[in-house]
């Protein structure tokens, strides 16, 4: 595979509207759920990621027959496979959502352990705590999970780990709860939007689910579970990012298609910082009001602020004159875009978990490199304030996460070209 890059000519304020594609987060659970029946079910508004393409390519190796077009796909698994193979599963933490489905469906699964990636480590034990808690038997041996559940049944079951609610360990034992034999109450719960999505397109699918979106969740399993039609909420990640570099590039950016209520931690940290925020006919528009004012921040499980949007609020606060210190909580080494964005000339220095930036000095364009998506998201935001060319490599990060990255911030103003390395 050549490696992809992107030149950054920085300087440019971003204006215009911009589409907020359907969230990477909700739709890759949400594609796994698809396991839990033989019938066909329809997921629109999916966006085109890398991650998408891994997700598909593991729904196909167990089985499932995919038919993707434009922004559609339609997935039917009526025959199933119960291992999901180390090849597919390394490439993407977040398959591990496929362990759920399977156990709940087959009543076995093989899933290949996920392996640490950039944020740090990303261990599983809640996901199988919760499904020990459904009754199944679970062993890790030769770097696959194996759970087998013949007498899958509701549980109660917490959790909540040092870092707070799991996320993906919530979709997994909700999906799994859904086909159990009776109800299963998960307490510290993950909140996050995602979940509530998930919640309503297997509410579509005949599961019984109440309290999604809250730390209780009571999932009522049934004995089957039918086809459904679902659009993916938008990317509340995507659309936090552009809100970012419309202020951070002193521009003024419409976003279409976004939900405001997902986003209130995010507005209200923009909104201290000195950004100003339209809400108007289902569009937001956010642009600088006034000098800009240092903040802290401290990422935490929804709804308070999102760990997956502090390196690019980290590369706007370079340019706010004053102290900001951001605390990581979520993931405690998710701060490798530091180095990088020291590199174009950012005044950050991490101190254990927190990451103190001292805002205000002139980024100046060079080449840089991210091992994660979200730290190359601020770094895309580093180039477009930086003064001359900015070179983000390895932006097959980016394509994980962000549909059209280069096109989108091209249809903004941007000068941002994608080349090959
Ligand atoms: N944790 C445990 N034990 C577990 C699972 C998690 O201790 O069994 C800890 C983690 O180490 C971390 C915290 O709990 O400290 C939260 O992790 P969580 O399980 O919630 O993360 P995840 O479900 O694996 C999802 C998103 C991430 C996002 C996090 C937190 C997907 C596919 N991934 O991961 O998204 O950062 O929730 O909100 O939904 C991204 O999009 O860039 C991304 C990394």
């Amino acid at each position: 595979m050549a490696l992809e890059s992107l030149l950054i000519n920085g300087g440019v304020p971003l204006r215009g509207e911009v589409e907020i594609s359907g969230a990477k987060n909700a739709v890759l659970p949400m594609m796994a759920a698809t396991l839990l029946t033989r019938e066909r079910c329809t997921i629109r508004r999916v966006p085109d990621l890398a991650d998408v393409k891994t997700m598909v390519a593991i729904l196909q190796s167990l089985g499932a027959k995919v038919q993707h077009a434009g922004d559609t796909l339609v997935i039917e698994a009526a025959r199933l496979k119960d291992k999901a193979d180390y090849d597919h599963v390394r490439k993407m933490r977040g398959s591990i959502c496929v362990l759920g489905p399977l156990l709940g469906r087959v009543r076995r699964a093989k899933v290949s352990v996920p392996g640490g990636c950039q944020i740090g480590p990303r261990p599983i034990g809640l996901h199988l705590k919760g499904m020990e808690a459904l009754g199944a038997k679970v062993k890790t041996t030769g770097g696959y999970v194996r759970a087998t559940g013949k007498d899958l049944r509701g549980g109660q079951v917490f959790l909540g780990g040092h870092a707070g609610p799991t996320v993906l360990g919530t979709a997994n034992v909700m999906m799994a709860a859904a086909l159990a034999k009776g109800t299963t109450v998960i307490e510290s719960a993950a909140c996050e939007p995602e979940i509530t999505d998930l919640a309503v397109f297997l509410k579509a699918m005949g599961a019984k689910i109440d309290g999604a979106g809250s730390p209780t969740i009571t999932v009522t399993g049934v004995k089957e579970l039918s086809g459904a039609e679902h659009e993916v909420m938008p990317d509340r990640i995507e659309a936090a990012t552009y809100a970012i570099a419309a202020v951070a590039t002193r521009g003024e950016v419409t976003l279409k298609g976004v939900r405001p209520e997902h986003l209130t931690a995010v507005l209200d940290k923009l909104d201290s910082v000195g950004a100003k925020v339209e809400f108007k006919r289902g569009k937001m528009t956010f642009k600088r009001a006034r000098t800009l004012k240092p903040v802290d921040i401290t990422t935490l499980p929804y709804p308070g602020f999102p760990t997956d949007v502090q390196a690019q609020m980290m590369a706007l606060l370079t340019q706010v004159p004053g102290i900001s210190v951001i605390t990581e909580r979520v993931f405690e080494s998710r701060f490798m875009h530091a180095a990088e964005l020291h590199r174009m000339g950012a005044d950050v220095a991490v101190k254990g978990p927190s990451a103190i930036v001292k805002g205000g000095t002139a980024l100046s364009g060079a080449q840089v490199m991210a091992s994660d998506l979200r730290a190359s998201a601020a770094l895309v935001i580093g180039g477009l304030m930086a003064n001359g060319i900015t070179q983000v490599n390895r932006i097959y990060h980016l394509d994980r996460g962000y549909e059209r990255i280069d096109d989108k911030l091209r249809g903004l103003g941007a000068r941002v070209q994608r080349m090959q390395t």
